[in-house]
Formats: structure tokens, sequence, C-alpha cells
């Protein structure tokens, strides 16, 4: 992956979970990117390359996130942690050196015992993005801009595809994204392209603050900051 350092102008899609994407057979262009980002475990590739591509550059994750089954892992890509609590980076020093003994005790589900990548795979990713995306972009309130605390306050984290957004637009000359935004009002549409649950199936976050994202995302896609090829941030709005 060092050659990604080098490239002169590097263009970036982050792929997200939405049920929009399937059968719209973009996975041929998805894979023409030079930086292909997904996240967390739900998003399978295998079985799902037509609709969501076969490239995986990054998968960026916390700890609960993480893939518990170790063959469910694509072949290659980087493990990149995006840690919000001091415990995550805790866990990450057992993945590296293969140690899950009492690694796993303290987070609020179940998390990975291992992870199948050499620590030559693994990245940290760089806390601003995460900062950045809360208080600067989306606007989530300040906290004393406790990444430690901030956990606890409702609605108060930035989804990981907006992180990965942030991650992007420091890092790539393009960006685009694909499987982002949830159409309430098509209650029957699928909420994601790996699974059956409807739309309707989905909670209210309570780490999330969906709709106060959705405004920042919106504003990038209509100042074509960022391309969405599935359209489904602004749908017909934008
Ligand atoms: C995608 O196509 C399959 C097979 O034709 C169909 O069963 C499924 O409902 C479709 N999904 C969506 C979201 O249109
Ligand atoms: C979420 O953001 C909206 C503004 O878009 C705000 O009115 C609402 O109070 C926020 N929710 C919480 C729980 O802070
Ligand atoms: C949601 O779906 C409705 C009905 O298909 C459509 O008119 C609207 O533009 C969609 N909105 C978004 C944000 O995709």
């Amino acid at each position: 992956q060092s050659n990604l350092i080098s490239m002169s102008c590097k263009t970036c899609i982050i792929v997200g979970n939405g049920g929009i994407l399937a059968n719209k057979s973009l996975g041929q262009r998805i894979d023409q990117f030079d930086v292909v980002v997904r996240y967390l475990n739900e998003a399978p590739v295998k079985g799902f390359e037509k609709d969501v591509g076969s490239k995986t550059t990054m998968r960026i994750t916390y700890p609960e996130g993480a893939i518990q089954k170790i063959e469910r892992y694509e072949a290659q890509s980087l493990f990149v942690l995006s840690a919000f609590k001091a415990l995550d980076f805790n866990w990450l020093r057992h993945m590296v050196f293969n140690q899950a003994g009492k690694s796993t005790d303290g987070f609020w589900k179940s998390v990975a015992r291992r992870v199948p990548r050499e620590p030559s795979d693994m990245r940290i990713l760089n806390p601003y993005f995460i900062q950045e995306a809360s208080f600067k972009l989306i606007g989530l309130p300040y906290n004393n801009g406790q990444m430690d605390s901030y956990i606890y306050v409702f609605q108060n984290i930035p989804t990981l595809g907006t992180v990965a957004i942030t991650m992007a637009l420091h890092n790539c000359d393009e960006v685009a994204v694909a499987g982002f935004g949830y159409n309430m009002s098509t209650p029957h549409a699928p909420l994601h392209y790996y699974e059956k649950i409807r739309m309707s199936a989905i909670k209210e976050s309570w780490t999330h603050n969906i709709s106060k994202e959705k405004e920042f995302l919106v504003k990038l896609v209509k100042a074509g900051v960022i391309q969405d090829w599935t359209n489904g941030i602004c749908g017909a709005g934008c």
C-alpha cells in the first residue's frame, strides 16, 4: 500500500452499507477507484461483488464492529482502527500481539478476539478526523472535546461513514460515496444491501444524530465536494 502515498491524483470512494446499492451493478465502477474504503463488519464483499465491487483498500472499524468470524475477512485490506475510547487502544495492542486474554472485557457488546492481519497491515485512524467530523463539520455538542467521555453523551458520535469521508477529504483528490442514506418514505425497501431487513426496522440511534449528519452530507453533495453515486443522500432534492 506504500504506493498510495506517491500517487499524484488519488480517487477515493467510501462504500456504505445501504440497500440502495442493491441491483445497481456498480461493482466494476467502484473497483476502478484508486482507494476503496469500507467500514464495519456488516458490509461483506463476497457474494455481492457485482453491486459493491471486490476491492477493499481499507476497512475502518472499532472493536465492537470488527468482524468476529475470521473466515469472513477479505483476503487483503488494511485494518484501520477508529478508536473512540482508551479501551480501544488496549484492545488493538492485544490484537497486534495476538493475545486475546482479557482484552475483550469492558465493551458494550462482544468484540473480536483475533484480527487475521499482520501488524504491518494495521493502522490507527488519526483521531483528529473524528474530532473534526464531530465538532467542525457536523457540529455536534462540544463537551470539552473529550473523546473518552463524549461517547456517553446522547447522539454525540459521528458515524464511521462521515469519519471516513472526513479522512478522504484530507487525503484524496476526488471523493465519491455509494450506499449512503436511508429513505424513510420507502419503508419496504431493504435497509442494507446484504440482508433482508427493511427500512421500517430502523431504530433511532442513541449514538448518532442522523439528521444533523445528513444536513452536513447534503451540503457536501450540493457543493460538489463529494459525488454520490447512488444518490441516496439527496434523493431528488439536490
Ligand atoms: C435485486 O434483485 C433480486 C433478484 O432479481 C431480487 O430478488 C431483489 O429483491 C432485488 N433487490 C432490490 C433491492 O431491488
Ligand atoms: C440532533 O440535531 C438536531 C439538529 O439537526 C437537533 O435539533 C437535535 O436536538 C439533535 N439531537 C440531539 C439528541 O442532540
Ligand atoms: C425517497 O423516496 C421517494 C419515493 O421513491 C423519493 O421521491 C424521494 O426523492 C426519496 N428521497 C431520498 C432522499 O432519496
